[in-house]
């Protein structure tokens, strides 16, 4: 699928729902996009799935009859085979019918000490195994309070990112998560989201040009839900969501889709 400046609906669904439960969950959204007329194909977002890893395989199953339904890994490794204990390697999701991966998520690099260089590995491994990235990136409370959000994000891209060429940008999408909205039911404005989103797409600009700048998909994550989506992705750089909650369950889920 060609992601130039495409609106995305992702759910992430963390550490979460059992086999049933997931199978159940990913039934439900695909019954219901698949009866949703409301677009023509080509303004219809692309909605994203990103189960826990034992999912992935019966997940792409589920979906593949659509073509508006994609599945992401939520991690990958940095490595490409061999004597690595526990991990999974982007080839082997490659291999079963994945065409996305998170890196970079919040909770990976707080909880899971990832650095940005280990990040700037897995984006490559994703790169080079052609599949398409979703690179997350966001400041602290602390950070925020200090005035240092933009400074933050910004290193995060140039340290994460900015190590490819233009023509890898055509597989990259870019999430904005402000820590302190992710799972505190507080999201940022869509002011706020909207500011550091022009901020994402200015970089961009300036380390690549206007048209890898200007095709690029940025979304919008934290405590994203019914209430608020339909404001924050009617801000003009907001091309949609990741949302970590409210993609636990069908119905809310949904009305997130078509809030964009
Ligand atoms: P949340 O999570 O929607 O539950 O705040 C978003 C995320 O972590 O991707």
């Amino acid at each position: 699928m060609n992601i130039n400046r495409k609106k995305i609906i992702a759910g992430n669904w963390k550490m979460n729902k059992l086999f049933k439960e997931g199978l159940d969950l990913a039934s439900s959204i695909t019954n219901n996009i698949e009866s949703n007329d409301r677009t023509s194909e080509s303004e219809k977002p692309l909605v994203i799935l990103a189960p826990p890893y034992y999912l992935l395989k019966h997940i792409v199953d589920i979906t593949e009859r659509t073509s508006c339904i994609e599945v992401a890994a939520q991690n990958v490794s940095y490595a490409e085979s061999g004597a690595y204990t526990g991990e999974i390697s982007a080839s082997m999701l490659a291999s079963v019918g994945v065409q996305w991966v998170i890196t970079g998520h919040s909770e990976r690099r707080n909880i899971f000490g990832e650095d940005d260089q280990m990040l700037s590995d897995k984006a490559s491994a994703v790169i080079k195994n052609k599949l398409n990235l979703i690179f997350c990136v966001g400041e602290k409370l602390d950070e925020r309070e200090a005035g240092n959000h933009f400074q933050t994000v910004e290193q995060q891209l140039r340290k994460g990112l900015f190590h490819f060429d233009k023509k890898a940008f055509e597989k990259i999408v870019i999430a904005y998560e402000p820590v302190w909205a992710i799972g505190t039911g507080h999201n940022a404005s869509p002011q706020q989201a909207q500011e550091m989103h022009e901020y994402i797409r200015n970089i961009v600009d300036k380390q690549y040009n206007t048209d890898v700048a200007s095709s690029l998909t940025i979304l919008y994550g934290g405590s994203c839900k019914p209430g608020n989506a339909k404001e924050l992705f009617a801000m003009p750089d907001v091309d949609g969501g990741l949302i970590g909650g409210a993609s636990l369950n069908s119905s809310d889920f949904i009305k997130i889709i078509n809030s964009i």
